[in-house]
């Protein structure tokens, strides 16, 4: 029986790749601090947790033991990250790394986190321009995340062991701190009768379902080698079309406020307000064999059933991210004035 460890595995992409590998006959160790965050059908399945802290020391030998023939780290933020991972990696067949599309640059050196918004000139291919990779500045600042990210990926890249560096986009599925559907949920259970939109909801942000980052998780590991690969879902849906698809699903109405440039700001704000948008090439992907387990309409389910069947919010939940998308009196104040 083939051996994964997957660090992080309680998380949001950890808890997908968990059980696809299980359902497919994998032996998996899912790898975290606190056991009360491993799923239950994960470990009905099989999965086996283990505590280990990634930032102690001895946490990832720990956590990795004799070895495995596949390693996916979800906690891999920065070139440190990656240079203690490199001792274990004899005994390891192949590795993921986690990655983010937040490492992309454009013409002018603009990302998802800078100040200015990036305007990419068409779907993103793994050979776009990446930020200047850095240690000297916390991963967890704006500019920092992707900068920490791409030094990480050239740590392992570079070890000569074989790694697979995946960049998804923006990652939707059961157990999100940050589920983006989110916005659309809560007004339905709200009963709202109005949806705003800002940009007329033409924004695109393209979702990558963690299921399918699973899927491309397990063809790099059926072809272990050295690589950078995209990660996002097959189909590029805008804003109103994850509003319909969202509504649909939970068979609510609304009447759709759709708001151009002269609208107030602070209305109709969402997470995928993103123009020109952004789009990732998942043609290399493709080239490995990997298929997707479905579109996003189909796989964005398995969020939407979670969100509407649980009595409270995830831990974690990032309330503060979601609170200036609710401001329904200012929507009903611009209705009353329209
Ligand atoms: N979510 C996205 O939209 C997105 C997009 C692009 C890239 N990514 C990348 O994908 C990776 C995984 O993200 P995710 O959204 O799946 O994360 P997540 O849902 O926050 O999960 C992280 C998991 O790791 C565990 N953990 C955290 N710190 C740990 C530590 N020191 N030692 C051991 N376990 C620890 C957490 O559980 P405990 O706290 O209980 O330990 C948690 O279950 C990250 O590298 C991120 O940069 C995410």
């Amino acid at each position: 029986m083939s051996r994964a460890v997957v660090l992080g595995g309680t998380g949001l992409i950890g808890r997908a790749i968990s059980r696809r590998l299980l359902a497919g006959g994998w032996d998996v160790v899912v790898v975290g601090r606190d056991s009360t965050r491993m799923p239950a059908d994960v470990t009905v399945a099989g999965g086996r947790f283990v505590a280990a802290d990634r930032a102690e020391p001895g946490g990832l030998a720990a956590a990795l033991g004799a070895g495995a023939d596949l390693v996916v780290d979800c906690l891999c933020f920065t070139a440190a990250h990656a240079r203690e991972l490199l001792p274990l990696l004899d005994d390891v067949g192949s590795t993921v790394m986690i990655s983010s599309k937040a490492v992309y640059v454009d013409a002018a050196g603009n990302h998802v986190n800078s100040a200015v918004p990036p305007a990419f000139d068409g779907p993103i291919r793994e050979s776009q321009p990446t930020m200047t990779p850095r240690e000297d500045i916390d991963f967890r600042a704006r500019d920092g995340y992707g900068a920490n990210k791409v030094a990480a990926e050239q740590v392992l890249l570079d070890s000569g062991y074989r790694v697979t560096v995946l960049r998804p986009s923006k990652v939707h599925g059961e157990g999100a701190t940050k589920p983006c559907e989110w916005v659309f949920v809560k007004r339905v259970a709200d009963r709202r009768e109005v949806l705003f939109l800002a940009n007329g909801g033409r924004g695109v942000d393209h979702p990558s379902a963690a299921a399918n980052i699973a899927a491309l998780i397990e063809t790099a590991a059926e072809n272990p080698g050295r690589r950078v690969l995209n990660c996002a879902d097959p189909d590029v849906p805008d804003a109103l079309d994850i509003s319909r698809t969202v509504a649909k699903y939970l068979g609510h109405r609304w009447e759709e406020v759709l708001l151009d440039d002269h609208a107030p700001a602070g209305l109709g704000l969402h997470p995928w307000d993103r123009l020109p948008g952004i789009r990732l090439d998942m043609s290399a992907a493709g080239r490995l064999g990997y298929r997707p387990v479905g579109d996003y309409a189909t796989t964005v389910i398995a969020e939407l059933d979670w969100l509407v069947s649980s009595d409270r919010l995830p831990a974690g939940f990032d309330h503060d991210y979601f609170a200036p998308m609710f401001d329904y009196a200012a929507e009903d104040t611009y209705l009353a004035e329209r």
